[in-house]
Protein backbone atom coordinates (compact mmCIF):
# COMPACT_ATOMS: atom_id res chain seq x y z
CA UNK A 1 0.00 0.00 0.00
CA UNK A 2 0.96 3.59 -0.59
CA UNK A 3 1.41 6.08 2.42
CA UNK A 4 1.41 9.97 2.17
CA UNK A 5 4.15 11.39 4.55
CA UNK A 6 4.06 15.44 5.37
CA UNK A 7 7.06 16.03 7.05
CA UNK A 8 7.61 19.07 8.83
CA UNK A 9 11.43 20.17 7.91
CA UNK A 10 14.01 22.30 9.31
CA UNK A 11 17.65 23.30 9.06
CA UNK A 12 19.34 26.03 10.70
CA UNK A 13 22.16 26.09 8.21
CA UNK A 14 19.24 26.65 4.96
CA UNK A 15 17.39 29.58 6.68
CA UNK A 16 14.97 30.66 10.05
CA UNK A 17 11.52 29.27 9.11
CA UNK A 18 10.16 25.49 9.08
CA UNK A 19 8.85 24.02 5.64
CA UNK A 20 7.14 21.34 4.78
CA UNK A 21 7.83 18.19 2.38
CA UNK A 22 5.66 15.46 1.15
CA UNK A 23 7.10 11.81 -0.06
CA UNK A 24 5.24 8.68 -1.03
CA UNK A 25 6.53 5.52 0.23
CA UNK A 26 5.03 2.11 -0.59
CA UNK A 27 4.96 -0.41 3.15
CA UNK A 28 3.37 -2.79 4.33
CA UNK A 29 0.36 -2.59 6.15
CA UNK A 30 2.10 -3.81 9.32
CA UNK A 31 5.14 -1.69 9.02
CA UNK A 32 5.67 0.55 11.55
CA UNK A 33 5.94 4.63 10.68
CA UNK A 34 9.80 4.31 11.47
CA UNK A 35 10.38 1.67 8.69
CA UNK A 36 8.02 4.58 6.42
CA UNK A 37 10.60 7.21 7.16
CA UNK A 38 14.08 4.96 6.80
CA UNK A 39 12.13 4.79 3.24
CA UNK A 40 12.36 8.70 2.82
CA UNK A 41 16.07 8.87 4.49
CA UNK A 42 17.61 5.65 2.98
CA UNK A 43 15.86 5.87 -0.96
CA UNK A 44 14.01 9.56 -1.21
CA UNK A 45 16.00 11.97 0.66
CA UNK A 46 18.92 11.84 2.77
CA UNK A 47 19.45 15.10 4.68
CA UNK A 48 16.00 14.19 6.43
CA UNK A 49 17.18 13.99 10.11
CA UNK A 50 15.52 12.03 12.76
CA UNK A 51 16.54 10.11 15.91
CA UNK A 52 15.96 6.64 16.45
CA UNK A 53 17.37 3.37 17.97
CA UNK A 54 15.72 0.30 19.23
CA UNK A 55 12.51 0.28 16.77
CA UNK A 56 10.87 -1.60 19.38
CA UNK A 57 9.33 0.56 21.51
CA UNK A 58 11.88 0.25 24.22
CA UNK A 59 14.20 3.28 23.50
CA UNK A 60 12.44 6.25 23.54
CA UNK A 61 14.44 8.24 21.25
CA UNK A 62 11.57 8.47 18.41
CA UNK A 63 8.88 10.07 19.57
CA UNK A 64 7.33 12.86 17.62
CA UNK A 65 4.28 14.27 16.53
CA UNK A 66 2.25 11.70 14.39
CA UNK A 67 -1.26 13.36 13.03
CA UNK A 68 -1.53 15.85 16.36
CA UNK A 69 -0.60 13.15 18.62
CA UNK A 70 2.16 12.83 20.27
CA UNK A 71 3.94 8.68 19.75
CA UNK A 72 7.01 6.98 18.78
CA UNK A 73 6.87 6.26 15.50
CA UNK A 74 8.37 2.46 15.78
CA UNK A 75 5.49 1.47 17.54
CA UNK A 76 2.50 3.62 14.75
CA UNK A 77 1.24 0.96 12.26
CA UNK A 78 1.04 2.11 8.71
CA UNK A 79 -2.35 0.64 8.49
CA UNK A 80 -3.27 2.77 11.26
CA UNK A 81 -2.18 6.75 9.83
CA UNK A 82 -2.98 5.29 6.03
CA UNK A 83 -3.44 6.99 3.53
CA UNK A 84 -1.43 9.98 5.11
CA UNK A 85 0.85 11.02 7.83
CA UNK A 86 1.37 14.29 8.84
CA UNK A 87 4.61 14.20 11.20
CA UNK A 88 6.00 17.46 12.84
CA UNK A 89 8.85 17.45 16.37
CA UNK A 90 7.34 16.94 19.56
CA UNK A 91 6.88 20.88 21.03
CA UNK A 92 8.15 22.46 23.35
CA UNK A 93 11.60 21.77 23.08
CA UNK A 94 14.21 23.72 20.42
CA UNK A 95 13.95 22.03 17.16
CA UNK A 96 17.71 21.10 16.10
CA UNK A 97 17.47 20.11 12.70
CA UNK A 98 14.07 18.48 10.74
CA UNK A 99 12.60 16.19 13.76
CA UNK A 100 15.10 16.34 15.85
CA UNK A 101 14.83 18.39 18.88
CA UNK A 102 17.18 19.40 21.78
CA UNK A 103 16.32 17.23 24.85
CA UNK A 104 18.66 19.28 27.04
CA UNK A 105 16.08 21.00 28.87
CA UNK A 106 14.21 18.00 29.01
CA UNK A 107 16.84 15.75 30.80
CA UNK A 108 17.37 19.01 32.75
CA UNK A 109 14.45 18.77 34.75
CA UNK A 110 14.92 14.66 35.45
CA UNK A 111 17.95 15.37 36.90
CA UNK A 112 16.85 17.69 39.60
CA UNK A 113 14.23 15.29 40.63
CA UNK A 114 17.97 13.22 42.02
CA UNK A 115 16.87 10.23 39.95
CA UNK A 116 18.89 7.41 41.93
CA UNK A 117 18.30 5.54 45.21
CA UNK A 118 19.82 7.65 47.97
CA UNK A 119 20.45 5.92 51.14
CA UNK A 120 23.87 6.13 53.17
CA UNK A 121 23.11 3.10 55.60
CA UNK A 122 24.88 -0.09 54.74
CA UNK A 123 22.59 -2.82 54.00
CA UNK A 124 21.44 -5.36 56.69
CA UNK A 125 24.28 -7.95 56.59
CA UNK A 126 25.94 -6.74 53.81
CA UNK A 127 22.99 -8.62 51.85
CA UNK A 128 20.01 -6.88 49.19
CA UNK A 129 17.96 -4.48 50.62
CA UNK A 130 14.63 -6.24 50.90
CA UNK A 131 10.73 -5.02 50.20
CA UNK A 132 7.60 -6.59 50.03
CA UNK A 133 5.56 -7.30 46.75
CA UNK A 134 3.47 -4.32 48.75
CA UNK A 135 6.12 -2.08 48.97
CA UNK A 136 7.00 -2.53 45.53
CA UNK A 137 3.40 -2.27 44.01
CA UNK A 138 3.52 1.38 45.18
CA UNK A 139 6.03 2.72 42.58
CA UNK A 140 5.89 -0.21 39.94
CA UNK A 141 3.78 1.64 37.28
CA UNK A 142 6.89 5.14 37.20
CA UNK A 143 9.64 2.18 36.59
CA UNK A 144 8.52 1.62 33.33
CA UNK A 145 9.09 5.32 31.96
CA UNK A 146 11.73 5.24 29.06
CA UNK A 147 12.03 8.59 29.41
CA UNK A 148 11.04 10.09 25.52
CA UNK A 149 9.49 12.69 26.44
CA UNK A 150 6.26 12.07 24.70
CA UNK A 151 4.11 13.49 28.07
CA UNK A 152 6.07 16.63 28.70
CA UNK A 153 6.22 17.89 25.15
CA UNK A 154 2.34 17.21 24.76
CA UNK A 155 1.71 19.49 28.28
CA UNK A 156 0.19 22.94 27.28
CA UNK A 157 1.76 23.86 30.59
CA UNK A 158 5.18 23.02 29.64
CA UNK A 159 5.10 24.64 26.00
CA UNK A 160 4.40 28.24 28.01
CA UNK A 161 6.64 27.77 30.41
CA UNK A 162 10.09 26.74 30.16
CA UNK A 163 10.58 26.49 34.08
CA UNK A 164 7.87 23.69 34.55
CA UNK A 165 9.68 20.13 35.02
CA UNK A 166 7.11 18.45 33.54
CA UNK A 167 5.71 15.32 33.89
CA UNK A 168 8.40 12.91 33.15
CA UNK A 169 10.61 14.39 35.67
CA UNK A 170 7.62 13.97 38.42
CA UNK A 171 6.99 10.36 37.14
CA UNK A 172 10.80 10.01 37.72
CA UNK A 173 10.87 11.47 41.44
CA UNK A 174 7.65 9.16 41.88
CA UNK A 175 9.75 6.10 40.84
CA UNK A 176 11.84 6.94 44.21
CA UNK A 177 9.44 8.64 46.71
CA UNK A 178 7.47 5.68 46.78
CA UNK A 179 10.79 3.43 47.06
CA UNK A 180 10.81 1.88 50.73
CA UNK A 181 14.38 1.45 50.12
CA UNK A 182 15.06 5.41 49.36
CA UNK A 183 15.74 8.09 51.82
CA UNK A 184 15.78 11.22 49.50
CA UNK A 185 11.64 11.47 49.69
CA UNK A 186 11.84 14.75 51.68
CA UNK A 187 14.71 16.36 49.37
CA UNK A 188 12.58 15.63 46.03
CA UNK A 189 9.23 16.81 47.86
CA UNK A 190 10.88 20.13 48.46
CA UNK A 191 12.18 20.10 44.85
CA UNK A 192 8.34 19.54 43.56
CA UNK A 193 6.96 22.02 46.02
CA UNK A 194 8.92 24.89 44.85
CA UNK A 195 6.86 26.80 41.42
CA UNK A 196 8.62 25.01 39.07
CA UNK A 197 7.23 21.66 40.67
CA UNK A 198 3.96 19.62 40.59
CA UNK A 199 1.33 22.36 41.44
CA UNK A 200 2.06 24.18 37.62
CA UNK A 201 0.23 20.77 36.26
CA UNK A 202 -3.89 21.69 36.04
CA UNK A 203 -4.26 18.54 35.37
CA UNK A 204 -5.05 18.32 31.57
CA UNK A 205 -4.06 14.65 31.02
CA UNK A 206 -2.41 15.24 27.92
CA UNK A 207 0.70 13.42 29.47
CA UNK A 208 -1.36 10.21 30.67
CA UNK A 209 -3.32 10.00 27.10
CA UNK A 210 0.81 10.57 25.34
CA UNK A 211 2.52 7.91 27.11
CA UNK A 212 3.38 5.10 25.11
CA UNK A 213 4.59 2.94 27.89
CA UNK A 214 0.61 3.53 29.17
CA UNK A 215 2.00 5.15 32.68
CA UNK A 216 -0.62 6.39 34.62
CA UNK A 217 1.16 9.77 34.58
CA UNK A 218 -1.50 12.00 35.91
CA UNK A 219 -2.31 9.90 38.89
CA UNK A 220 1.32 10.07 39.64
CA UNK A 221 1.13 13.91 39.37
CA UNK A 222 -1.76 13.94 42.07
CA UNK A 223 -0.14 11.37 44.30
CA UNK A 224 3.17 13.30 44.58
CA UNK A 225 0.83 16.34 45.30
CA UNK A 226 -0.96 14.60 47.98
CA UNK A 227 2.28 13.77 49.55
CA UNK A 228 3.41 16.98 49.36
CA UNK A 229 -0.28 18.50 51.06
CA UNK A 230 -0.35 15.81 53.74
CA UNK A 231 2.90 15.77 54.40
CA UNK A 232 2.88 12.11 54.23
CA UNK A 233 4.73 9.24 51.56
FE1 LIG B 1 7.66 8.77 27.87
FE2 LIG B 1 5.67 7.91 29.45
FE3 LIG B 1 8.11 8.33 30.47
FE4 LIG B 1 6.60 10.37 29.74
S1 LIG B 1 6.15 8.91 31.40
S2 LIG B 1 8.76 10.12 29.30
S3 LIG B 1 5.54 9.56 27.95
S4 LIG B 1 7.53 6.79 28.93
FE1 LIG C 1 0.37 18.78 31.90
FE2 LIG C 1 -0.24 16.27 32.40
FE3 LIG C 1 -0.65 18.11 34.23
S1 LIG C 1 -0.56 17.35 30.50
S2 LIG C 1 -1.13 19.90 33.05
S3 LIG C 1 1.30 17.50 33.42
S4 LIG C 1 -1.93 16.35 33.82
FE1 LIG D 1 13.49 3.12 20.25
FE2 LIG D 1 11.30 3.89 18.94
S1 LIG D 1 13.30 3.66 18.17
S2 LIG D 1 11.54 3.61 21.06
Amino acid sequence: MQLELRIKRFNPEAGTEPWWDEFTVEVEPNDRLLDALHEVKWHQDGTLALRRSCAHGICGSDAMLINGQNALACKVMAKDVEPRATIEPIRGLPVLKDLIVDMEPFFEGYKRMLPWLINDEQPPDDQERLQTPEDRHRYDDTTKCILCAACTTSCPIFWGDEEYVGPAAIVNAHRFIYDSRDQGAPERLKILADRTGVFRCRTTFNCTEACPRGIKVTKAIQDVKRSILFERY
